[in-house]
């Protein structure tokens, strides 16, 4: 009987015989829940082993728990990072024991070889995409509010870059104030309270980074009288249900659509890396626009 040469392949593995660590920022928006949800329920559907840790806004957590997937030898990583800086270590950690990493959702800055592969969106295009909204709707004119992410992540980073660099062509469009309303409905009310104390109510719009900001921004407004989406434009991203609900009350003007049903691109490019097959090293995905217009036969389309 003849041997099996020493050189035959491997049987290619299933998703049933997938073991995957996944590290998750926290809950702190309803596009997160959305994401979590999807990675949960596709790795379900699949038959995937996924050991989930919700990371409850700490970096460290994060760092640990991908400590912990390795000492559990995993056969992949998924992460999607919090902020962008100070992965290196880890993700080192990582390859040296021969586990890959996609990062999903959030970019990291480390050298390309940490990471085997990203999922995601291009948030340099939907701060662009938010700004021409803009535009449109100040007529190119007027002083805007805006609400940014969580400091130091890359969607907050790139947002604000995408929307800056294109408001360069309409020069009687400015940002009056920037701050920080950590992508929660909470901060983005409370933010916004304190920018008004100290800049007054004389502005024309608001950029929000994501639509909780920009719910808690709307809920604001109302109690001091003044009317989102008519006094006050608002734009923000994400595309999440209650947009489309504000959007149909005619508070907020416009979302710029950030898709997080990442869950299975996730799974089928994990699956492709572990088995030695050709993947795409950057899975983005495609997303839209939706204003006040078109809200009420969007809304029912809708999955998050
Ligand atoms: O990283 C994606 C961003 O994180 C979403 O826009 C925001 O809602 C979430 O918290």
């Amino acid at each position: 009987e003849a041997s099996q040469p020493v050189t035959a392949n491997k049987t290619p593995k299933t998703y049933a015989d997938l073991v995957i660590g996944y590290s998750q920022i926290g809950a702190e928006s309803r596009w997160r829940t959305a994401n979590t949800l999807s990675i949960q329920e596709s790795a379900q559907d699949l038959g995937v082993d996924l050991r989930f840790a919700d990371a409850q806004q700490e970096q460290i957590n994060q760092i640990n728990a991908i400590r912990s997937f390795i000492t559990q030898k995993v056969d992949l990583i998924g992460v999607s990072p919090i902020v962008a800086d100070g992965w290196d270590a880890v993700f080192a950690e990582a390859k040296a024991a021969g586990i890959p990493i996609i990062v999903v959702d959030r970019t990291a800055n480390v050298p390309d070889e940490l990471i085997t592969a990203f999922i995601g969106s291009d948030f340099v295009l939907e701060g662009e995409r938010a700004c021409e909204e803009m535009a449109q709707l100040l007529d190119q004119k007027g002083t805007i509010i805006e609400l940014e992410g969580t400091v130091g992540s890359a969607p907050a980073r790139d947002r604000k870059t995408g929307f800056h660099n294109c408001l360069k062509k309409y020069p009687e469009m400015q940002v009056l104030v920037s701050k920080s309303g950590d992508f929660t409905r909470a901060q983005g009310k409370t933010v916004l309270q304190g920018l008004i104390k100290q800049y007054g109510t004389d502005f024309d719009a608001i950029y929000a980074h994501n639509d909780d900001m920009a719910l808690g921004a709307i809920e604001l407004l109302k109690e001091l009288g003044i009317k989102p989406g008519v006094e006050v434009k608002i734009v923000s991203i994400d595309a999440v249900e209650d947009a489309f609900k504000a959007m149909i009350a005619g508070d907020l003007n416009v979302t710029v659509e950030c898709n997080p049903l990442l869950g299975p691109q996730f799974f089928e490019t994990a699956l492709k890396i572990v088995n030695g097959e050709p993947f795409e090293r950057w899975v983005k995905s495609n997303e839209g626009i939706f204003r006040q217009a078109t809200a009420d036969q969007d809304l029912p389309k809708r999955r998050y």
